[in-house]
């Protein structure tokens, strides 16, 4: 006999047929996702099966469902990436065996089964045991964001500054912390007034808003006095196009998002070639690829001290329950400032 379970289940398989992303927003997420009952997933050889408490909703999920995610999509198989719960069975392999009736945080691969559902599949090594002090909220969210923090952090040279886009974001807010302690100097640039007070006490050093009538201006002083040569980028539109322009020589463009759909057209391609200039991305499952074991369990092991000894924290804007997150999903994440995460019942 098949045991189920509820999911938000994916409504379209492959890739989608145009090839721009669309931002953070989802419109008609019915016409993606749908609430069904689908038969609980058996964890194979190395996996793990856990028992759903929280799934966190980040940007790369709202270009997977809508197929702008470089990964085919399943129809019928429950969506989300990360997400945090208890490990209540393994497959073989001795990893997994390790980690029956551990809470963990966790990161789910193509191989495995989503984690906006009562239970989710992944690889045991993508399973983080949760320290004790780290909240579901914070563990909902403990791989993509923090993780991708640590490891972009590392393009830059310590007492340097670099420029960063979309800085409100949960992740802007968690490189602004880390990039204080390893004296890096955070150039902050956002699309609103509120972030311009809150993200200096996180840790940032300049913090601009691009709707104010002086930035251009103050971003020519602060690149004057900064010099920072690397450009970390989510918004990927035109106004980052000419914060690239703006900066000087060896300024690499590092481009880990797509959150703006206007073109991002390279305004002087002669920079590329006189002033060394350079456009590339960045994604961390290729930084996890070429990261050594050791250090990836360096990393994540700091990831969980910082949110567990406040450091870092995750703020939440809303909480969906999984029955009616679907009809809420629009006015959730049109919400600026915060997660909007899936919180599973009796999880
Ligand atoms: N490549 C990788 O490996 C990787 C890994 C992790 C995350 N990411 C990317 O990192 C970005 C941030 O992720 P997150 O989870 O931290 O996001 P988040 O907390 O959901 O916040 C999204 C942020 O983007 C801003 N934003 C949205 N559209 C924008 C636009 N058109 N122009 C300027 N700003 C815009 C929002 O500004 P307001 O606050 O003003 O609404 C908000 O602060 C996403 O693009 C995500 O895909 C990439």
């Amino acid at each position: 006999m098949t045991t189920e379970m509820l999911g938000l289940l994916l409504r379209q398989d492959g890739l989608a047929k145009e090839t721009a992303f669309v931002g953070n927003q989802l419109e008609r997420p019915g016409e993606f996702l749908e609430l069904g009952k689908v038969p609980r997933p058996v964890p194979g050889p190395g996996q793990v099966l856990i028992k759903m408490r929280r799934a966190a909703i980040n940007p790369s999920d709202i270009a997977f469902v809508q197929g702008f995610y470089g990964q085919k999509r399943v129809r019928g198989r429950p969506a989300g990436f990360e997400g945090v719960g208890t490990v209540v069975e393994a497959g073989s392999g001795l990893m997994g065996r390790l980690l029956k009736g551990r809470d963990v945080g966790f990161y789910v691969t193509p191989d495995g089964s989503g984690t906006w559902a009562e239970y989710a599949v992944t690889r045991a090594a993508l399973a983080l045991p949760l320290k004790n002090g780290v909240s579901d909220r914070d563990a909902a969210g403990l791989v993509v964001n923090p993780v991708t923090a640590a490891a972009m952090l590392e393009m830059v040279n310590s007492g340097d500054a670099f420029v960063f886009s979309a800085a409100a974001s949960q992740l802007g807010k968690l490189v602004a912390g880390m990039a204080r302690d390893q004296g890096k100097k955070m150039i902050a640039l956002v699309r609103r007034e509120e972030p311009v007070e809150t993200l200096k006490p996180l840790g940032a050093k300049h913090v601009l808003n691009e709707t104010d009538p002086a930035y251009a201006d103050q971003l020519r002083a602060v690149l004057a006095e900064e010099k920072p040569v690397i450009f970390l980028d989510a918004v990927a539109g035109s106004a980052s196009a000419r914060v690239h322009h703006a900066m000087g020589k060896n300024a690499r463009w590092v481009i880990y998002g797509k959150l703006d759909t206007s073109l991002a057209e390279i305004i002087d391609p002669s920079e590329m070639i006189f002033l060394n200039k350079s456009v590339e991305g960045y994604w961390t499952t290729n930084w996890a690829a070429k990261t050594s074991f050791f250090r990836k369990m360096r990393v994540f092991s700091d990831v969980q001290n910082r949110f567990r000894d406040g450091r870092w924290t995750t703020d939440i804007s809303a909480e969906l329950p999984l029955e009616n997150a679907i009809e809420r999903l629009p006015q959730a994440l049109a919400q600026p400032d915060g997660k909007v995460q899936i919180v599973i019942p009796d999880g």
